[in-house]
């Protein structure tokens, strides 16, 4: 476990598990294009390659350069609805770029992949979603990172590795530091627009679609603080090490909340908000939250920040010190 490989980790979710990896032993190798990553989210204490997944002869050198044997594949694009409108782009970067690191496990020592899924797999579901459900990805990025699970499991007996594939729910806030966060706003997530809002005289939240099959008709999520998803690689990594086994885990905290009720909470901070229901963005589901049972009984992890407005002054707390920063 101790060269790894984290690509994507000048991002949002990369840069915090490195912030965590980093109080480890591991020696840490980043490999980011800085598309959607930033610079200064780059940890000091990691070597930092700057270059593209999609580039397998570069990716290659660095694996055999830094003797990886473990790595936690990030990279990716995630806007949903560019998705939609650029399927080449989005096959390109997340099922080729995803073929690429696969590759180069062949005839090295890599032990230990761990995957950056996302919920957005099972597509539509009714009630807390455990990880046997098939999967039935609706829009072209949750077929994207589907293809990227289906890889990782195609080639792990052959290239004797293990993995762990990670579910994501929709992750928010930012870590205790202060030192990192969520920058890039293009991505469309609802804890970051509202985090900007935050910050404005006279704030406003698009809600997207109103007639979704849900308990007030708005989208129903499962937020987890991107701290706690962080402390579940470390303990994913170290889990498949160990036991020399692979793993897929759901990872949220298994309650769904709805847009409305999340932008409800925010407006008793901040009176003047407007609310503004525009139309559904492609791509999206109604309703998907976790059955987190699995995940709690492999882990065993202490969740620090389980609670909404937790997430909420979080997330508001960085945007603020971004301001300030950027
Ligand atoms: N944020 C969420 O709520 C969420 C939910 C489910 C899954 N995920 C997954 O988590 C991962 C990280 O997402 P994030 O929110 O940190 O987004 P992000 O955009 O902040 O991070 C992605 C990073 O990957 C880099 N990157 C993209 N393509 C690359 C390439 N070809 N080569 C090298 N670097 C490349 C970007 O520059 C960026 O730093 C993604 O795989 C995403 O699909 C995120």
């Amino acid at each position: 476990m101790n060269n790894i490989l984290v690509t994507g980790g000048a991002g949002y979710i990369g840069s915090h598990i490195v912030e965590q990896l980093a109080k480890t032993k591991a020696r840490i190798i980043i490999i980011d294009n800085l598309e959607t990553g930033y610079k200064k989210l780059i940890n000091k204490n990691a070597i930092f390659v700057k270059g593209d997944i999609k580039n397998l002869e570069q990716l290659s050198k660095l694996f055999h350069k830094y003797k990886i044997n473990s790595v936690i594949h990030l990279a990716a694009y995630l806007n949903i609805s560019e998705a939609e409108k650029n399927k080449k782009k989005y096959f390109e970067n997340n099922v080729r770029g995803t073929l690429n690191v696969i590759k180069c496990c062949q005839n090295t020592n890599i032990k230990n992949i761990v995957f950056s899924s996302s919920c957005s797999i099972y597509g539509n579901t009714k009630g807390a979603v455990d990880e046997n459900k098939k999967a039935n990805p609706k829009g072209y990025y949750a077929y994207t990172k589907y293809e990227g699970e289906k890889i990782i499991k195609k080639y792990a007996k052959k290239f004797k590795y293990n993995f762990a594939i990670l579910r994501y729910f929709n992750i928010a806030g930012a870590s205790k530091s202060n030192k990192i966060g969520e920058i890039n706003s293009s991505h469309g997530h609802l804890f970051k627009n509202i985090a900007i809002q935050s910050l404005k005289k006279n704030p406003k939240i698009n809600i997207y679609g109103k007639d979704y099959k849900t308990k007030d008709g708005t989208c129903v999520r499962d937020y987890m603080h991107v701290s706690d998803l962080s402390s579940a690689h470390i303990k994913a990594l170290k889990y498949i090490n160990n036991k020399s086994k692979s793993i897929i885990l759901n990872c949220g905290y298994g309650k769904g909340y709805s847009v409305l009720e999340i932008v409800k909470i925010f407006k008793k901070m901040n009176k003047n908000l407007k609310i503004n229901f525009t139309k559904k963005r492609m791509g999206d589901v109604g309703s998907v939250f976790a059955n987190t049972k699995k995940f709690n009984r492999t882990l065993k992890l202490k969740m620090k920040y389980n609670s909404i407005e937790k997430i909420l002054a979080s997330s508001i707390k960085w945007e603020k010190i971004m301001g300030k920063k950027v």
